[in-house]
């Protein structure tokens, strides 16, 4: 996100702030070219305008957060997934999922190669 807004893009961030902090993105919330919407993304996406790219990052990261949050978890990569995409659909974007890492199943090797 840093990135996309020093080569001049528009970012807009919906995050419902379940396991995120506002102080990780307070030093962008003055940036004309940034826009936060705290939303929960397995709720319709509603964004005017074009877009580029949808890039779905959303989800609790870490396996403490998974097995506190078990359906929220479940939730955002599927229906959340099927949100994004749509919203990707609706504006011919591209899209980009990064999923959690318990899509590998249990490793037979750790740390993972
Ligand atoms: N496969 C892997 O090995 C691997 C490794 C690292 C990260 N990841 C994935 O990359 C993504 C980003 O990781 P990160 O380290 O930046 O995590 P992060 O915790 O910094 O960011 C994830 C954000 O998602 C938000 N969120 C959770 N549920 C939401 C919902 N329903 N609606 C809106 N926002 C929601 C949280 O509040 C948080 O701010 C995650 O999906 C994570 O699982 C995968």
């Amino acid at each position: 996100m840093d990135r996309l807004l020093a080569d001049q893009n528009d970012v807009i961030v919906f995050d419902n702030l379940l396991t995120g902090r506002v102080e990780n993105i307070e030093h962008h919330l003055g940036d004309p070219l940034f826009k936060f919407v705290k939303q929960d993304v397995t709720e319709y996406l509603h964004v005017g305008g074009p877009l580029d790219a949808v890039v779905h990052f959303a989800s609790p990261a870490s396996p403490v957060d998974y097995l506190q949050l078990p359906i929220q978890t479940l939730k955002v990569g599927s229906l959340g997934t099927h949100k994004a995409l749509g919203l990707a659909k609706e504006k011919g974007a591209r899209f980009l999922l990064t999923s959690t890492s318990e899509i590998y199943g249990d490793p037979l090797v750790h740390p993972q190669t």
